[in-house]
């Protein structure tokens, strides 16, 4: 029955990385996990015409959820690589809130923790009047914030967490996705500094490059691992209020 969000700074910053990544080690602690996602675009259409959405078939496979089951971890699956609001219109499909909401209501319901993957960044449009911010608002969870150690990335850190906040939400802190303590410079460094000092939220973990042998088969186990090694677990748990 506990949930939290993940935003990012912008897409590809490794929204569907972390989130599994997180359910993995959640998995692997033991809990019941859910994963899920309230649209996603970009999806890919099989032989057969069906639409596969490859950041729930990833987080799914972390979870530990049967693939059969994608409807109940997305709702709603699109062809065009856009944001989920014009996606939609092109393809004439009416995108309803209160179905995104339930169905992830439903998953949080049915699981002991569950990880609720947004989409693009905190302001993106599910519909024109659905932003990402108001799904988790409506779904009354906290998020994270998965951020990247590159240039300009701490501005829009900040303004993803001043804009979550203006909005009602509660950030728990920040993920800071594909770190690499060998080539860690004085970029890096800097933005450790002032993601922490201009946010007032903390880092509760530095997420390393994953192997792409890991990543294309989804190994929770050894996922887990790395998470628990560069992950604050227990912290992100007790913010999140799921200690058992
Ligand atoms: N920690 C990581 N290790 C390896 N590859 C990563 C990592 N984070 C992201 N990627 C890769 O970068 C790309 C974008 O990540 P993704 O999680 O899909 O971003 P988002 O969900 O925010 O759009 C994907 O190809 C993903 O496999
Ligand atoms: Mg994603």
């Amino acid at each position: 029955m506990v949930a939290f969000g993940i935003t990012a700074t912008d897409t590809e910053i490794g929204k569907t990385v972390v989130t599994g990544s997180l359910a993995a080690a959640l998995k692997v602690r033991g809990y019941k996990t859910g994963v899920c996602k309230p649209v996603a675009s970009g999806c890919v259409r099989m032989a057969d015409g069906k639409l596969i959405s490859t950041d729930a078939e990833f987080s799914m496979a972390c979870a530990g959820i049967d693939t059969a089951k994608q409807k109940k971890v997305v709702p709603y699956v699109l062809e065009p690589a856009l944001a989920p609001a014009q996606a939609s219109k092109l393809v004439g499909i009416t995108l309803e809130p209160k179905v995104m909401v339930s169905t992830c209501k439903k998953m949080i319901e049915d699981h002991e923790f569950t990880v609720v993957e947004g989409v693009g960044g905190i302001s993106a449009p599910l519909t024109d009047k659905f932003l990402v911010c108001d799904f988790f608002k409506a779904l009354n969870i906290p998020i994270i914030v998965v951020v990247k150690p590159i240039l300009g990335n701490v501005n829009h850190a900040v303004l993803t967490v001043e804009y979550a906040k203006n909005h009602g939400l509660k950030v728990l802190g920040l993920i800071v996705n594909s770190w690499n303590e060998k080539e860690v410079g004085i970029l890096e460094k800097s933005n450790l500094f002032y993601y922490e000092k201009l946010t007032g939220l903390p880092i509760l973990g530095k997420l390393p490059l994953l192997p792409p042998e890991l990543i294309n088969v989804a190994d929770s186990k050894k996922i887990a691992a790395i998470v628990e090694e560069n992950i604050d677990m227990d912290k992100i748990i007790a913010l999140a209020g799921g200690n058992k």
